[in-house]
């Protein structure tokens, strides 16, 4: 592997062309992108980009001492390809659509930063396309919820010649999505993963984006039992390419931590997230609550009030229910009616329009609905599925909530207020209602060894935030150094009286 010229670049470069995410175009940064050719570039005469975009792969090659090997790019951007970087003997770029019309050879060296196309934006001829793909390369079909760069992936991966290697710069979904699993087992079965590199929040390639990136470096070869895991702590720093260039041998560094990790708990963790010991966990958050999402309104602009909208519409209160929308409107850990008052004087929603369906309404409501049906409400996704169409969702109030989605230490919230929470927040149900445990188990989960937990059973993005699904949250993990802490094993007195004892799990 030969050495790099002139490597370290100023980050100012980023403001200047890295980060520009014109058409969803986020350019590779130097320092990641010296790192992944430096990986593919052994022992072969050509590099392959199937989305060589400015060219920021091509870039990192020319730095590297090797002029015998060619460079080999595709795009679907005429613009981006007319980049004067691509004005040099070696090099050869064309226009050519990965996915539809891949080209027709294998090649020994593979390096991209795909599109990355969130699956609701990929149009219906295309998705049935992607399906045939996926099905036709791995023998199965993946997951609807699958993204454009996924198919770039299997694509690219079948395209390895033998002991070729491939470098791809993806975001954590990859790890992380409702697909992953079938999409890792056909992985770790016909490749051997050699490295993965993730990036700590102050190290992100492409900051001002919320997404948490990682690079997968995969060669064409018999499966290992480990991988070298990397976690890069801070930008334009040269241990990467250090680390690829000594071949994985070199074993001290300031700026990356690196371990050898095991195969399959990587991949039943997910390689975006920390190494962990799956026989580790004694204790969930299902042995002691029960989670549902908060309630979907289907349209907040209509059915979530301001005080002052429900003053002028003359709504009264036996058809309203006090309730929480952003996430944002809570910022303590205890919400009292104080604080919604507080919301209600910023002139914040906080009431929402609760009808069950049955009610004979008074005029000011039969008024509103009018406006709801010039809305075209009745005939929204959601709202369709309701009969009548105005019928809300029901919810008991939770004793807690949990805020969804956010990087803030304090994620569980004491409902004081008695609030129903809308989608920001979730539903959580202690399994006993009484006030000490109540209290305890809320400290318990905003402890920060409970809370780091988090990471195993969200996405991660990449300011930090993680977001969690409701089906998920049951499954956070509490070490059982809390439980004992907190004590919530003992036995708790129910809401008749009964003294009830904790099993255990
Ligand atoms: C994330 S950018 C990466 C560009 C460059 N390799 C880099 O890392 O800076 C992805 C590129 O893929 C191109 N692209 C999108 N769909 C494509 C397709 N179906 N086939 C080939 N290229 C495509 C986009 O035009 C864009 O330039």
């Amino acid at each position: 592997m030969g050495k790099v010229k002139s490597h370290q670049k100023l980050p100012t470069e980023w403001n200047e062309r890295e980060i520009l995410r014109n058409k969803g175009q986020f350019w590779t940064p130097s320092w990641v992108a010296d790192t992944m050719v430096a990986y593919v570039s052994e022992n072969t005469d050509l590099v392959f980009d199937p989305a060589s975009g400015r060219g920021a792969f091509y870039e990192a090659l020319l730095k590297i001492d090797k002029p015998k090997i060619s460079f080999y790019g595709t795009d679907i951007d005429d613009e981006v390809l007319a980049d004067d970087i691509y004005n040099h003997k070696n090099c050869f770029v064309e226009k050519r659509d990965f996915i539809k019309n891949p080209p027709e050879r294998k090649f020994k060296a593979i390096v991209a930063n795909p599109p990355y196309i969130r699956h609701h934006r990929i149009n219906e001829d295309t998705k049935i396309h992607l399906k045939k793909l996926s099905e036709s390369i791995t023998g199965d079909t993946i997951d609807g919820r699958a993204g454009y760069h996924i198919y770039f992936f299997i694509q690219a991966l079948n395209l390895l010649e033998q002991d070729g290697k491939l470098a791809f710069i993806m975001p954590a979904d990859t790890c992380e999505g409702k697909f992953s699993k079938n999409l890792w087992k056909w992985i770790s079965e016909k490749f051997c993963i050699e490295g993965v590199i993730t990036f700590d929040e102050k190290a992100t390639p492409f900051p001002n984006v919320d997404t948490n990136a990682i690079v997968f470096l995969i060669k064409n070869a018999k499966p290992n039992k480990t991988l070298h895991w990397i976690r890069a702590n801070e930008a334009y720093s040269t241990d990467l390419f250090n680390l690829i260039c000594s071949d994985f041998k070199l074993q001290k560094f300031e700026t990356i931590d690196v371990i050898s990790r095991q195969l399959k708990e990587g991949i039943a963790t997910g390689f975006s997230r920390s190494e962990q010991n799956h026989n580790g966990f004694k204790f969930h958050l299902n042995d002691f609550a029960n989670v549902m999402r908060g309630i979907a309104t289907g349209s907040n602009e209509f059915f979530f009030l301001t005080a002052l909208q429900v003053k002028e519409l003359g709504i009264s209160k036996e058809f309203l229910k006090r309730a929480v929308g952003r996430t944002k409107d809570v910022t303590e850990n205890i919400l009292t009616l104080k604080d919604v008052e507080q919301l209600e004087k910023a002139n914040r929603p906080t009431f929402l329009l609760s009808i069950n369906g049955n009610d004979k309404l008074p005029d000011a409501i039969t008024n509103y609905l009018k406006v709801g049906v010039e809305m075209g409400l009745p005939n929204r996704a959601l709202i369709q599925q309701r009969k009548p169409w105005y019928k809300m969702e029901k919810r008991e109030v939770p004793p807690l909530l949990f805020a969804y989605l956010g990087r803030r230490n304090t994620r569980f919230i004491k409902n004081e207020a008695g609030v129903l929470p809308l989608t920001g927040f979730l539903c959580v149900y202690p399994i006993y209602n009484d006030k000490e445990f109540v209290d305890k188990l809320c400290q318990a989960l905003n402890h920060p060894d409970t809370l780091e937990n988090l990471k195993l059973v969200g996405k991660s993005y990449g300011s930090g935030a993680v977001k969690v699904e409701p089906g998920n949250l049951g499954k956070l993990p509490i070490p059982e150094h809390i439980v004992k802490l907190f004590d919530l094993k003992r036995p708790y007195k129910t809401a008749t009286g009964q003294l009830e004892i904790f099993r255990e799990p």
